[in-house]
């Protein structure tokens, strides 16, 4: 069975275990090819997997001087290990470093004055993890030791992208200072990876680290992507709690316990910095139209309705980047011309309605 195209192999990687076993029972890792025939893989899994170091400069102006106590000692952990935060008590201050803020002059998202960030590990997948000490481990961990099995080597032939999930990824014509870097970071990656293999490489993107895979191959030229790229598989990029769950997000606040892991923190009171983060997307008119996606007692919001639903909620700052930035995202159907595979759930329950 040594014949089954690598394409098909990763897609058996995908299933769960019972099924998996059962397709390929027959033959185990060490015979479905020589690691040399392996394409590089690039592997991006979804919202907040990746860490986050920050460095605050003199320029930083914390709302309360203990949120200072790091200034000029160099790069940090900021997200990480969400357990030390209330071990620091340092979940206010999180908080405070990790809002954005959108810049409507240059119609781009930034850090607070005096706030720098960066995303460690990029090109390795050892970094990924999620930040709920409790939880199985979710960032496509079994998914990552499975290709290990195929041969697969951790920053040699499978190599990781990891992003800052709380900006979401530019189309064309959009300014992303973030993204303007991690596309060409990731380019680079990308080139040298296959020019060592001699081989295209495959790019697998898991929930939001989908979104973003996408968006960096809509983001490079008719003629890299051809040179470049294998194959694309979109794991659930369409997000899996489903995307009326994103405007109760924006309402109430991030379900802590799984997107954004705050010990001690209710998803109210995350609901200030997540509204700072540049959202994706929030339904589209194109799929839900006219139906009611929220009611209320004095009135029932369609997708239509979302600037004044935005208002409502007591966010109007949010209504200027929903026009200028994630309209133009939620209308770019641009296919990315490269073999691709979506894998999408189905029979999951996602909410169509919030009553409030
Ligand atoms: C996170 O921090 C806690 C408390 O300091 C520690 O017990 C735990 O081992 C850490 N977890 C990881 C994955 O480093
Ligand atoms: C790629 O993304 C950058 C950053 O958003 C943007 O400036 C550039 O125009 C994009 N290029 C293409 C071809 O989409
Ligand atoms: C905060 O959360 C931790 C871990 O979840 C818990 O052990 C601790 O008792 C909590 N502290 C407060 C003040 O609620
Ligand atoms: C909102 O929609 C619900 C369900 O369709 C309906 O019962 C209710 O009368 C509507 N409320 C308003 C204010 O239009």
């Amino acid at each position: 069975m040594a014949s089954i195209p690598l394409v098909v192999q990763l897609l058996l990687l995908l299933l769960p275990l019972p099924l998996r076993e059962h397709l390929w029972s027959s033959h185990r890792p060490n015979d479905v090819g020589a690691v040399g025939e392996l394409h590089p893989i690039f592997v991006l899994p979804g919202v907040a997997c990746s860490d986050l170091e920050a460095r605050l400069t003199e320029a930083y102006r914390p709302s309360v001087a203990r949120c200072g106590v790091m200034k000029g000692k160099g790069w940090f952990a900021l997200w990480e290990n969400s357990s030390e935060l209330s071990t620091h008590h340092y979940n206010e201050c999180f908080e405070e470093q990790m809002s954005l803020v959108y810049d409507p002059v240059a119609n781009d998202y930034h850090n607070l004055p005096g706030v720098e960030t960066r995303v460690p590990y990029l090109g390795i997948v050892k970094g990924y993890h999620q930040k709920q000490p409790s939880d199985k481990p979710w960032c496509l961990t079994e998914l990552i030791e499975a290709l290990e099995e195929m041969g697969y080597r951790d920053g040699d032939n499978m190599l990781g992208a990891p992003y800052d999930f709380r900006y979401a990824a530019p189309v064309p014509g959009q300014a992303s200072q973030v993204y303007s870097r991690y596309y060409r970071e990731l380019m680079e990656l990308v080139e040298t990876a296959s020019k060592k293999h001699n081989k295209k490489v495959i790019i697998l993107g898991h929930n939001l680290g989908g979104m973003v895979a996408l968006e960096f191959v809509r983001n490079t030229s008719l003629a890299w992507r051809e040179r470049y790229i294998k194959h694309l598989f979109l794991v659930t990029s369409m997000l899996s709690p489903g995307f009326v769950n994103l405007v109760k997000n924006l309402a109430s606040g991030p379900e802590g316990s799984r997107i954004l892991y705050v010990p001690n923190a209710t998803d109210l009171s995350l609901r200030l910095m997540w509204r700072s983060f540049e959202t994706s997307i929030l339904p589209s008119p194109r799929v839900f139209g006219h139906k009611t996606i929220v009611i209320t007692k004095q009135r029932n919001y369609s997708t239509y309705d979302v600037e004044d639903l935005l208002a409502t909620i007591g966010f109007s700052a949010g209504i200027k980047p929903f026009r200028r930035r994630m309209v133009a995202r939620m209308n770019y159907f641009e296919a990315p011309k490269v073999p691709l595979t979506c894998i999408n759930e189905v029979g999951k329950r996602t909410p169509r309605q919030l009553v409030y």
